[in-house]
């Protein structure tokens, strides 16, 4: 029992950005597909120098600033960057994705 806790704790702390759901996009009101799409992109680009960051590292008016200082080294084109940034936001928006 002892080692399925610690098992879990492992998995929840490898801080993989959270998969996008019909509801997320339901609530951002843009299609699934383009979520998933933005979580893809972050997890390609953003994850070669450090690993890639989670939604709720940033808060959401940070988050514009901060993905326009990261493009340029990810040398994310303007759709991508806006993908990215739907992702970031919606998921941001979740009820238990508060900001730190
Ligand atoms: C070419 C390497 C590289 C790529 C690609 C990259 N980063 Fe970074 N990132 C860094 C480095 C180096 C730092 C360390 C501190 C600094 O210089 O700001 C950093 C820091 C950060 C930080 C913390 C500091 C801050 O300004 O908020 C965030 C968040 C971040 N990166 C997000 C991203 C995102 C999102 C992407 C994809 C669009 C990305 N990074 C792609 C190199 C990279």
């Amino acid at each position: 029992m002892r080692f399925v806790v610690v098992l879990l704790l492992v998995v929840a702390c490898a801080g993989k950005p959270p998969v996008a759901t019909p509801a997320d996009a339901l609530r951002a009101n843009v299609p699934l597909a383009q979520l998933a799409q933005g979580r893809t992109l972050l997890i390609q680009k953003c994850g070669g120098c450090h690993k890639p960051p989670l939604p709720g590292d940033h808060a959401a008016h940070e988050w514009p600033t901060s993905l326009a200082e990261m493009s340029g080294r990810a040398k994310l084109d303007g759709a991508q960057q806006h993908a990215i940034e739907t992702y970031l936001l919606a998921m941001l928006a979740r009820p238990q994705t508060a900001a730190r």
